[in-house]
């Protein structure tokens, strides 16, 4: 696996890669890699010839600066994960490199980026988007691979990607979950072992209110999950939402427009967990 640093060099080896005919995929990351981000590499070798990964925690992304600081550094061991699960090159740029001068870019998303993760992490879907678009750019990919855990900016970069023209499929890999129902998450390092203990509750009421589904309406479900959480005093709910999965619109029907997928953000302890389930 080759390892590299700056732009140039990245351009200059995919389009060695690109004129010998192969197709690449690639994987976004921010490192502190696990099964999840591995099952996408492994995905994304099964459906093209070369496949690119970047690391780069984004700092425009981070609304809370010390969700940032935090966050898990871990290049080295990433790097022989990497490797081992077949990955052909990973772009691993400073800050400096990605942003010489600060990118002031404002994507206009619609309701899309204003509504759950959108309203509780202001300007974080346009930082996932400003650095997604430059890494589009470097790397040209012909599909980029993501995971459904972050169903919202899964959403979003696909508007991206269709507003802007790029010639990338997007590629929506499933959820990968611990064998307790955990999703994955590089946040699951910063649980404490009785939170760690805990956490799988989030899965477990999401399936749960899945089985509700067909005894009870949207607003019934959405009640009977903020009293479900309620009863774990250890999780703070930030939100709950039902909502149509092609708009991100509030579902008003089982059966309305489009598919319905409930999502879901809480804080357990300090560390803030994301996850989502499809009623369909
Ligand atoms: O999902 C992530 O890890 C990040 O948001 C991404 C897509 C790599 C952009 O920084």
């Amino acid at each position: 696996m080759i390892i590299v640093r700056t732009i140039a060099e990245t351009k200059q080896h995919l389009n060695v890669i690109r004129s010998g005919g192969k197709t690449i995929g690639f994987v976004p990351t921010m490192g502190a890699l696990h099964e999840g981000h591995l099952t996408l590499i492994r995905t994304a070798k099964e459906s093209t010839d070369y496949v690119a990964a970047s690391i780069f925690v984004n700092p425009i992304q981070f609304n809370n600066p010390e969700d940032l600081m935090k966050y898990p550094r871990e290049e080295e061991s990433d790097i022989r994960k990497l490797k081992e699960a077949g990955c052909d090159m990973v772009f691993i740029p400073t800050v400096e490199e990605m942003y010489p001068v600060p990118d002031t870019t404002v994507f206009d998303f619609g309701h899309l980026d204003k509504v759950m993760e959108g309203k509780f992490r202001p300007g974080h879907f346009n930082g996932v988007a400003i650095v997604v678009k430059k890494l589009f750019e470097i790397i040209e990919p012909h599909q980029a691979f993501l995971g459904e855990k972050d169903f919202q900016q899964l959403t979003i970069i696909q508007r991206m990607v269709s507003l802007l023209h790029l010639p990338i499929k997007i590629v929506a890999c499933e959820t990968i979950r611990e064998t307790d129902g955990l999703a994955m998450s590089s946040r699951n390092k910063r649980l404490t072992p009785q939170e760690r203990a805990i956490a799988p509750v989030i899965h477990q009421i999401l399936e749960k209110a899945v089985r509700l589904r067909r005894s009870r309406s949207i607003r019934q479900v959405k009640d009977w999950v903020y009293r479900e959480f309620q009863k774990f005093p250890a999780f703070t709910l930030e939100y709950f939402e039902l909502v149509d999965a092609n708009t991100l619109l509030p579902a008003e029907k089982w059966n309305g427009n489009g598919p319905v997928i409930g999502c879901v953000a809480a804080y357990l302890g300090k560390v803030r967990l994301i996850d989502n389930i499809k009623f369909f």
